[in-house]
């Protein structure tokens, strides 16, 4: 088997929940607007957003600085941009893994230039190994060893996004 489990199911679900307690606390009494990164944080995005409790407006964009391989290549590309204007509206990014960090610096400073009231980001995973990219994590799930991680949305050659848990993937096993 190439897939080792990282991070259970149920581990994941209960940090989920504390997670969306304090987000809950920080903005109460405001409407929070949400964009998840696809694709890899479409799985992080739907389990957060049904613990929330104040109004929330939700849109998806689409960033990647990675291709079909393990290494990065240093490159930020705006696949889909989000359709709304987000001036003077309260926004949280919502990214599965922080890992260089390129993505989300990037991907704050263009949202940031629209004029949002505040910008927060959510992460699921941070791997502070390999951090080249100074990026600063509001709502973090887990903080992770240097492992090539898949599955709750995170994905190897597009593959492994489906399961419900987080696993390390060794490519060289894989038969
Ligand atoms: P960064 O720009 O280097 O921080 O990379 C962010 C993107 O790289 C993430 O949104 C993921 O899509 C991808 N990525 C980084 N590490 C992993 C991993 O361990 N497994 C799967 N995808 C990863």
């Amino acid at each position: 088997m190439a897939i080792d489990i990282y991070l259970s199911e149920e581990k994941i679900q209960n940090r989920i929940q504390e997670l969306a307690e304090k987000i809950n606390k920080d903005y109460a009494g405001k409407e929070l607007h949400i964009i998840g990164v696809l694709n890899g944080a479409f799985m992080f995005t739907a389990d957060l957003v049904r613990h929330l409790n104040m109004p929330v407006t939700l849109e998806f964009m689409s960033a990647s600085s990675y291709g079909d391989g393990t290494v990065s290549s240093g490159e930020l590309k705006i696949n889909l941009d989000i359709k709304s204007d987000i001036r003077d509206k309260h926004v949280l990014i919502v990214e599965d893994i922080v890992d260089t960090g390129l993505t989300l610096t990037v991907l704050r400073k263009n949202l940031m230039e629209r004029g949002p009231a505040s910008l927060k980001l959510a992460s699921f995973l941070f791997k502070p190994a390999r951090l080249e990219h100074k990026v600063e994590i509001d709502y973090l799930a887990f903080e992770i060893e240097d492992h090539f991680v898949i599955g709750y949305g995170l994905d190897y050659a597009g593959r492994y996004r489906e399961l419900p848990y987080v696993g390390i993937f060794h490519p060289e096993k894989e038969s």
